[in-house]
Formats: structure tokens, C-alpha cells, sequence
């Protein structure tokens, strides 16, 4: 069958043609065709996503970016079997725009409409190039909004075990960015930056909570904010180099601390990696290892599917299509949902 897939929830335009076979094994995947605009480069001037720009960068894209998604599957919009939306979570405005498109295409021709959750989505991505991957497995995701560890019981059902009491991964990342004088969003940049640096240079604080595998990022953020602030008022030039590597160092060995106690708790035999932080070298570096040490396969998206994109939202629409998940005209954005529900 063919997904036609719209994702518009923060700073990413995209639109994506499938094609899902199902098979003995499980079901065979392709990606026809992946548009993406990135609309970066304009919230870079104002140091993070402003939501009402977003709205508007979507409008602008969306139409040409379907036109080419779809000329280059070589299909035509007739013969899609199904339009999978992200509906949820993200900024309303933004989300607002595929969600309009994706109902009016349905309408137009005809089409089933999918709601799918954006989060769920970022799991979904491993699905291409993992062929054999199968729920049941454990994922985590770490991206600019969400951190958190689930149980994946089957392609539609999820139990979230851990998330974030505070900051999300990548906004720590794009915070302490920000204090080295790299642009929004700075993950990518400061994780290059760490290869430069003495990891040990900067005494960190490792977040990790006793009682939980909950994740916290803000205390070590704010331990690199008051670090350059001392240095400042000492006078001394902040040693940027180090800096990244310090905090990269603490804040994925911090992951890394909750996925081997999550895998002492859950015993999984399979762990997916995904999310915008899935990128991150350095914690791609110490997730070998764990597999290794572990002896559980990691599954980590390459790194231009661990980003926001419509192909991840086609993957998992059609799970959700599957299993009998429709949306009619009435289908609204939802800044927030449970990972657990898909509406
Ligand atoms: O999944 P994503 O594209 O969007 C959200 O759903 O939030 O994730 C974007 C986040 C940003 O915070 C960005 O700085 C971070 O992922 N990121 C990275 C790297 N590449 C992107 N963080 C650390 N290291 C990277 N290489
Ligand atoms: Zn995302």
C-alpha cells in the first residue's frame, strides 16, 4: 500500500511517499520519496523556534513540497491508499498547517485520514533500515521537546516507563550551545566541538535520580551556566572546546546511566534510538559499547532519520492504519498527548 505523510509540528515542512508490503516475515518498506524544508535558518536569528513564523513557513512550503514528493514516487495522488497526519504533539499553529492540508488531500481524493503522534512517529524511523525489527522492543527518544524511555508492546501500543522532569535532551544541548555562542539549534555544532575538547576539563554534575529513571538535564545546564559565569567574572576567556566536551560527556553518560538501569528493570533484548539526539556522535559511540557490553542490539535511524521527517509518520501511519486508526474532517492539532494514546 502507499502512504502519502504530512509533518509540520515545530521547525521541519515535510512530506513523504511510502510503500508498505506486507510479508511473512513482518512487512517490507520503502521510502518513495522524503521532502524536507527546514526552516533553520530563520529561526536562527531569533535564537529558537518562533511558533507564529513557523506557522507561516509551513503555508509556504507545503503545497510544493507535496507536488514534488509526489511526482518523484512516480504515483499520482489517486493512487494513494491512505494520508497519515502528525496531529500531536508539538506547536499547535504549526501542527495546524499539515493537519489542514492532510484533511483537504483526504477529502479531495477520497482517501483514509490517520492521525499519528509525532513521537511515535521517531520510533517508526527505525523501522526502514532495521527490515527485521518487531515490536515488542524498548525505545528511547531524545529530541528538542522529548526525552523519554518506552516499552514498545506492539507497533501501536506503547507504555512510557521514563521521561523528562525538566529539560528535554536537545534543548540542554541547544541551551549550553547558545552559552558557546553557537546558533539554535547547536546540538550538531557543540557535538563536533566535544571531539576538540578534554571531556574531564569541567567538573559536571551526572544527572541521575535515586528513586527513578526519570531524566533531568536542567541541573547540569545550569552547572555549565554558573562554570562561564565564573570564568567571566574572573576575567578568564571561557574554554569553549572543553566546555562541549565536559557536557557532552556528562549528559550522555547520564543517558547512558538510565538505559542500563532501565535494562536491569526491563531485561530488553532490543533498544531503538531515535529522536533529533539520536544524531549525536558521541552517544552513538558509547551505545556501541553498551551493545557490546550488553549484548542487546541497538537500533539507532541514520542520522538524517533521526530528525523530523514525514517518512518516520508514513512508517508509523501505517501501523496505525492497520490497525484501524481513521480521523474524518473534524481532526484537530494537540500541543500535548500521552505517547499511550494516539488521539
Ligand atoms: O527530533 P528533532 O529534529 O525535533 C524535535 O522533535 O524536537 O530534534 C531536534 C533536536 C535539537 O535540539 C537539536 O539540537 C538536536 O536534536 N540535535 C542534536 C544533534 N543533532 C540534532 N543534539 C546533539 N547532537 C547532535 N548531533
Ligand atoms: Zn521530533
Amino acid at each position: 500500500m502507499l502512504i502519502i505523510a504530512f509533518e509540520s509540528s515545530c521547525d521541519e515542512t515535510s512530506v513523504s511517499v511510502a510503500e508498505f508490503e506486507k510479508t511473512e516475515k513482518g512487512c517490507k518498506r520503502r521510502i518513495l520519496s522524503l521532502k524536507t524544508a527546514s526552516q533553520i535558518p530563520i529561526h536562527a536569528l531569533y535564537g529558537g523556534v518562533v511558533p507564529e513564523i513557523a506557522s507561516r513557513a509551513h503555508v509556504e512550503s507545503i503545497s510544493s513540497l507535496t507536488h514534488s514528493a509526489i511526482s518523484e514516487s512516480g504515483y499520482s495522488p489517486e493512487d494513494m491508499d491512505a494520508v497519515a497526519v502528525t496531529n500531536t504533539p508539538g506547536l499547535v499553529g504549526a501542527l495546524l498547517v499539515a493537519v489542514n492540508y492532510a484533511k483537504a488531500f483526504a477529502l479531495r481524493y477520497k482517501k483514509p485520514l490517520v492521525p499519528v503522534n509525532h513521537i511515535r512517529g521517531h520510533i517508526a524511523a527505525a523501522y526502514y533500515e532495521y527490515e527485521d525489527l518487531e515490536a515488542p522492543f524498548f525505545a528511547l527518544v531524545a529530541s528538542g521537546g522529548h526525552t523519554s524511555m518506552v516499552e514498545v508492546k506492539s507497533p501501536t501500543e506503547f507504555i512510557t516507563v521514563a521521561r523528562t522532569r525538566d529539560d528535554a535532551a536537545g534543548e540542554a544541548f541547544d541551551k549550553v550551545a547558545r552559552i558557546l555562542g553557537i546558533p539554535y539549534p547547536g546540538g550538531a555544532a557543540l557535538d563536533e566541538l566535544a571531539y576538540k575538547g578534554n571531556p574531564n576539563a569541567i567538573r559536571l554534575p551526572y544527572a541521575s535520580l535515586s528513586d527513578s529513571l526519570d531524566f533531568s538535564f536542567s541541573g547540569i545546564k545550569t552547572a555549565v551556566i554558573n562554570y562561564a559565569n565564573t570564568e567571566k567574572m574572573c576575567g578568564r576567556e571561557l574554554n569553549r572546546e572543553d566546555v562541549a566536551a565536559s557536557f557532552t560527556n556528562v549528559a550522555v553518560e547520564s543517558i547512558l546511566r538510565n538505559i542500563r538501569r532501565a535494562h536491569k528493570e526491563y531485561g530488553f533484548e532490543t533498544l531503538v534510538v531515535s529522536g533529533g539526539v539520536a544524531a549525536n556522535n558521541h552517544l552513538r559511540e558509547k551505545l556501541s559499547e553498551f551493545q557490546r557490553e550488553y549484548n542487546v542490539r541497538v537500533c539507532i535511524p541514520s542520522k538524517a532519520f533521526c530528525g523530523d521527517n514525514a517518512a518516520m509518520i508514513a512508517a508509523q501511519g501505517y501501523y496505525e492504519y492497520m490497525s484501524g486508526a481513521r480521523a474524518d474532517s473534524s481532526l484537530n492539532a494537540k500541543a500535548t498527548a500521552r505517547l499511550e494514546s494516539n488521539i
